[in-house]
């Protein structure tokens, strides 16, 4: 490195610590988020390093994060992608591909997923003609089950996508074992769980394909962005292609004829020779990711493991705090997991001495953020009121997360402090209305 170069990079991790606000937390005035960011000076300093090599487009760095991510989350292939919900779309998108014969989706087939959740887990479904067929999550872990994903299984279905929900598995193993059985593919839309693990092995390993998010509220960031992996080389083909305008060619961007048959193909009526580069095999989109974001991505990626026991710390210190405070339910780990939470969900019970607004009101007004569990109920919201989907059983416990349920943060900045202070606020509240 040179010495000026070292010298601003010096500069930048100190202009990093100078910028901290050491300030004290003080209860009722510090804003407690339910979500966020913990960004250190080697973030900082990573994505000054980036830009001053003018990396703004994807390149070297995107493509070793995408073999690191990979490597991490034990699977063989990673593609960076602007957004989860651009993961999402590319992975739906990729059981459409005509590359998969017998079995491409088409417009009709039908996708097993739940009715209360967030919004682009679904509207990739849509989004490719196919129908949604949504089911009903159990309360406390917020997932649904095997046996309701099996009840819903017609003639036409030929996935399941699910998301685990706030960072809790559903069971995963056992999802995959009923995809296989009815040769459904099985896509984990693990935005909100990386390094949560079902069973002993990761979430994200069970699928066919499995996707991530890199927004700030997510485990790892990267600013915006978000990431489709998979083992199985033809879907992550299919990804790629997608991604990448469509293009059948797979140079990375910068480089020409790794095929070494740049002129020498024929595909569709094209002549004979046409450049590589320049054929499409996909109706594709441009949803990569940049360079800039993937010098953050790779800084953030060597704190997973940090990050996941800071999640899972918060949340435990939470639930002891609260365990037993009636009128509450409070979340439960799905059995045989170990989740890497994303928040701490909870319900207040059906006939319980306050609505869900009070205490959403109390809270905020103690600067305690809240959020909804997304969308709640997917159905009832104008977006879907005219979509053409089906519904198997009832969506009773979606419409209670839709009017009962809420949850705080356990995100790695949090202290225990702030923890406490979230939990005493919950305990006072509910006693002084209880
Ligand atoms: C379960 C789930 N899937 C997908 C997404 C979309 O991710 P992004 O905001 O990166 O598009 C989110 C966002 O929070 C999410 O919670």
């Amino acid at each position: 490195m040179s010495d000026r170069r070292a010298l601003l990079l010096d500069e930048v991790r100190k202009f990093h610590q100078d910028g901290q606000p050491n300030q004290p937390f003080i209860p009722g005035v510090t804003e407690i988020w339910p979500s966020g960011a913990l960004l250190d000076a080697e973030d900082r300093v990573a994505l000054v390093e980036a830009a001053l090599d003018m990396r703004i487009a994807a390149g070297p760095l995107a493509r070793r994060f995408e073999s690191e991510f990979a490597r991490k989350l034990h699977r063989r292939k990673a593609h960076l992608t602007n957004s989860g919900s651009s993961a999402n779309l590319l992975a739906v998108s990729a059981l459409t591909s005509d590359l998969l014969e017998d079995r491409q989706l088409r417009p009709g087939d039908e996708v097993v997923t739940v009715a209360a959740g967030f919004p682009t887990t679904v509207n990739p479904i849509l989004q490719n003609g196919l129908v949604p067929v949504f089911v009903d999550i159990d309360l406390g872990t917020y997932n649904t089950t095997v046996e309701r994903v099996a009840a819903a299984i017609g003639p036409k279905t030929r996935a399941i996508i699910l998301a685990h929900t706030l960072g809790n598995p559903y069971p995963a193993r056992e999802m995959a074992e009923l995809a296989d059985a009815h040769d459904l593919f099985f896509v984990e839309d693990n935005c909100d769980a990386v390094g949560s693990t079902y069973d002993g092995a990761l979430t994200g390993t069970f699928g066919d394909l499995s996707t991530v998010s890199f927004y700030p509220a997510h485990h790892l960031t990267m600013g915006e962005g978000g990431c489709v992996l998979t083992s199985n080389l033809a879907l992550a083909r299919i990804v790629e292609s997608l991604r990448d305008w469509g293009r059948d060619c797979w140079c990375p961007p910068g480089e020409s004829n790794t095929c070494l048959k740049r002129f020498k193909y024929q595909l569709g009526t094209l002549p004979q020779g046409y450049d590589h580069k320049y054929i499409y095999s996909h109706v594709g989109y441009n949803l990569k990711a940049t360079d800039l974001q993937a010098a953050l991505g790779l800084t953030q990626l060597a704190k997973l493991d940090e990050f996941t026991a800071l999640r899972r710390r918060n949340w435990r210190r939470l639930r002891e705090r609260l365990d037993g405070v009636p009128h509450l339910l409070l979340p439960e780990a799905t059995e045989n997991s170990e989740p890497s939470w994303f928040g701490f969900v909870i319900t207040v019970e059906p006939g319980a001495p306050f609505s869900r607004s009070e205490l959403v009101a109390f809270l905020e007004d103690r600067r305690i953020g809240t959020r909804q569990l997304f969308a709640g109920n997917l159905t009832r919201h104008p977006a879907y009121l005219n979509q053409h989907y089906r519904v198997v059983g009832d969506l009773t416990n979606s419409d209670i997360v839709t009017e009962q349920t809420l949850w705080v943060g356990v995100y790695p900045a949090l202290t225990d402090e702030m923890i406490d202070y979230v939990g005493t606020s919950i305990v006072e509240f509910v006693a002084d209305r209880g």
